[in-house]
């Protein structure tokens, strides 16, 4: 039998020292396979949106595009149900996860940037991702979850090999938050954004992630899709998330998915 969940207390106290109630089931378990998986189990049982799962620690910790997540404890590994009614921009959903944490993180003294679709990066390395994971019927999306993931006070040994490219909010700021005080600080930011998309404000919260996103438009990138990789000039990215990927021969591509990172030009060739 699987161990009872323990009790959230400190998140859910987290949530309601700031916005007064949350009434949605709050979980939180010392370990779990995947805190998206267990949402997803609850999302299908009927759970209703803003339902939350955290875990101290992930066995089975899971990224974009079928990748591992390093999971360890003291780490914020989060997710949380929505059902946006039909006509919900939903290409932005992912891109405004990724926002409100680094503006969460920024809160905290951390200078935090965005890099599409939903990265959150210091530097070159990244401090916090988004899983969406979405069930739809009928045509229409059914629920979403939105798994996150923040390296909070890892040690750069605990990344293994991806130790270069992963830093954790303990290296940045002088007093890291507690991971319920992060958590309740991302989900509240996450409820007002989920709100302006749902009453379709997608352009103030665009305008908010471009503020904050990496300085590479007009730059060369690659984005990679599983087998395929694309590459362009980053030009902008539109009202639904599409990434516009100017190709070699001039078209814009519109880019819905992947992993995309900024390619170096060569140095200028020695004489
Ligand atoms: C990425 O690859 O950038 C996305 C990482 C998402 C990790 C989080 S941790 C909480 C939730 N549970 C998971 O298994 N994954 C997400």
């Amino acid at each position: 039998m699987a161990p009872a969940p323990e009790p959230a207390l400190d998140l859910r106290r987290a949530l309601e020292a700031r916005v007064g109630s949350w009434a949605a089931r709050v979980e939180h378990h010392d370990t779990l396979g995947s805190t998206n998986d267990r949402l997803r189990s609850l999302a299908v049982a009927g759970a209703p949106e803003w339902t939350v799962v955290s875990a101290s620690r992930q066995t089975q910790g899971r990224g974009r595009l079928g990748r591992r997540w390093i999971s360890p404890p003291g780490n914020l590994h989060l997710s949380v149900l929505l059902r946006p009614p039909r006509g919900t921009e939903l290409g932005i959903l992912p891109l405004a996860a990724g926002l409100v944490v680094a503006e969460a993180v920024r809160a905290r003294g951390a200078p935090a940037q965005v890099k599409w679709p939903n990265d959150v990066l210091v530097g070159d390395r990244k401090l916090a991702g988004v899983l969406a994971e979405a069930q739809s019927a009928g045509g229409a999306v059914e629920w979403v979850c939105l798994g996150i993931g923040v390296n909070l006070a890892a040690a750069a040994v605990e990344f293994g090999a991806l130790a270069a490219s992963r830093v954790s909010l303990a290296e940045l700021v002088q007093q890291p938050p507690a991971p319920a005080e992060l958590a309740a600080d991302v989900l509240v930011r996450l409820r007002e954004a989920v709100r302006e998309l749902v009453s379709g404000q997608v352009a103030p919260l665009l305008g908010r992630w471009r503020a904050l996103s990496v300085a590479w438009w007009g730059e060369p990138v690659e984005v990679e899709q599983g087998a395929t990789t694309l590459r362009g000039r980053a030009r902008d990215v539109d009202e639904d998330g599409a990434l516009r990927l100017e190709l070699a021969d001039g078209r814009v591509e519109r880019v819905v998915s992947g992993d995309a990172r900024r390619l170096r030009p060569l140095p200028a060739a020695a004489d």
